[in-house]
């Protein structure tokens, strides 16, 4: 008898299993991805996805209050008494009007799934609270993770607020807003500046976990995937169980992508959702490997078998002209996505198509969403960009319904934001227009007014 969760290969010619206990996160026979995987038939499951409604009844115990675990259903790898829990997934999906107007959706088919709203101010808490579990359950003493800023943070935090393991966090020199470089700092993570970037850092985490038995919470990691579908579950709950049309999200590691398709592709296959959302990535134009290589070399997931020596080839030729990842949206400057093979399964099964957005289009689908109510940081702000251009391509329609995922908080990236409204022009020089921004064209203009009760009065009336 097949243990009721267990870890396998997803390369089909393989499909080696291992214990859930397993840290290594990698296939010890072909190298590939693993998923965490479930014996469905032996678990017990919601008869519908509306069974869920149900825990908003119980939200003082810690475990249904959670925007993961009252889902635990659908992620059922950590007993109960494992779980470590600081009140993730409290998000909101918003409807916006004026963004929609931006995008060029018809009013009430624009969402924004706010993630900033996360006790560390980004998604990541969703896919920490899992991975720390189950850190927790095979006795970790200490977790590492590469990061552009996000990842570390949460970890930091998860660390700080349950003293159950340290936090060792590596950083591209340079490379992370002040905003995340000081929520690790305050969180009392071991922060090790590495003189390169997210990629040379990812490649060393990984073999210094290896080489120190230090548990990995970077979304390499099956687990962190797990809770990290649940932000598709809350999409879900909050459209009242009617899937959308797209589900538009940015891509950095490709971590988010593949969590949203595992999440799908499982509520599809369990007979809990009919209709599956298209799923859409964007990339910025600095960043943009998973772009060129889907769709300007159509490398698909081809049942399990993607072209590596396509994959290879393309990776040399990084290489080879020395290219590296260069975008403001700091948090997806990464050029060696971990999660490319499983984020074109996703895509594979949800219809998915993959665009890049320029700086300038960040920021100015950021200035909108901001002016909309919500604040989120560059990164976030290339779902939006992304929209638009499928809209604007015709590839999404005017009545479709679509949900832009909204990844970070603002305050974790504030200098792009100043320099983008504030109108000083060395500051747009150093910070913008050095990355081909050429205007801030939503740009909320303070204004500079002597120390003049007259004239302060004055230039209010002309300008509000
Ligand atoms: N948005 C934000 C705000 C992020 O921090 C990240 C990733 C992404 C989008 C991309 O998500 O990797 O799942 O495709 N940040 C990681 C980090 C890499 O280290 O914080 P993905």
């Amino acid at each position: 008898m097949t243990d009721l969760v267990f870890q396998r290969c997803i390369n089909p010619d393989c499909r080696a299993t291992t214990s859930v206990e397993d840290t290594t996160f990698r296939c010890g026979i072909c190298g590939s991805l693993r998923d965490v995987a479930y014996d469905w038939d032996r678990l017990p499951l919601p008869r519908s996805l509306r069974d869920f409604e149900a825990k908003w009844s119980q939200r003082t115990d810690p475990l249904c209050f959670s925007g993961v675990w009252r889902f635990r259903e659908l992620l059922p790898f950590a007993p109960s008494e494992m779980i470590l829990t600081i009140g993730e997934g409290q998000t909101i999906l918003q409807r916006a009007d004026a963004v929609a107007a931006f995008v060029g959706l018809k009013a009430g088919q624009l969402f924004l799934q706010y993630e900033g709203m996360n006790p560390s101010g980004s998604f990541k808490d969703n896919g920490m609270t899992a991975a720390f579990s189950h850190a927790r359950m095979v006795g970790a003493r200490r977790a590492a993770c590469a990061s552009t800023g996000n990842t570390s943070a949460s970890l930091a935090v998860f660390c700080s607020a349950t003293n159950l393991m340290k936090a060792i966090i590596f950083i591209g020199s340079g490379k992370i807003s002040y905003g995340k470089l000081a929520q690790g700092l305050d969180h009392g993570a071991l922060t090790v500046q590495l003189a390169g970037d997210f990629d040379d850092a990812m490649q060393r985490v990984q073999q210094v976990a290896k080489q120190l038995g230090i548990y990995l919470v970077n979304s390499i990691n099956p687990f962190r995937l797990e809770g990290q579908k649940t932000v598709m579950y809350r999409v879900l709950e909050a459209l009242r169980w009617e899937p959308p049309d797209w589900i538009v999200v940015p891509g950095g590691n490709l971590g988010n992508v593949s969590a949203f398709g595992k999440a799908f592709l499982e509520l599809a296959d369990l007979g809990l959702l009919k209709k599956l959302p298209r799923l859409a990535v964007i990339n910025a134009a600095g960043a943009n490997t998973f772009y060129q290589l889907y769709e300007q070399f159509g490398l698909r997931w081809n049942e399990g078998r993607p072209d590596q020596t396509l994959i290879s080839r393309y990776y040399g030729g990084l290489d080879a002209e020395g290219m590296r990842a260069s975008t403001i949206a700091s948090a997806i400057e990464i050029n060696r996505p971990v999660n490319l093979t499983k984020a074109l399964r996703a895509l594979d099964r949800c219809g998915g198509v993959v665009r890049e957005a320029s700086d300038q289009e960040i920021l100015d689908a950021k200035a909108k969403v901001g002016a909309g109510g919500l604040g989120c940081e560059p990164a976030s702000a290339a779902s939006v960009a992304g929209a638009k251009k499928l809209r604007q391509e015709g590839i999404i329609a005017a009545d479709e319904r679509v949900v832009c995922i909204l990844t970070g908080h603002q305050l974790k990236d504030p200098t792009a934001t100043v320099a983008y409204h504030s109108g000083d022009a060395k500051t747009f020089e150093d910070v913008l227009a050095s990355r081909g921004v050429r205007r801030a064209n939503f740009a909320n203009r303070p204004i500079q007014v002597s120390n003049d009760l007259e004239q302060i009065i004055q230039a209010i009336e002309v300008y509000s």
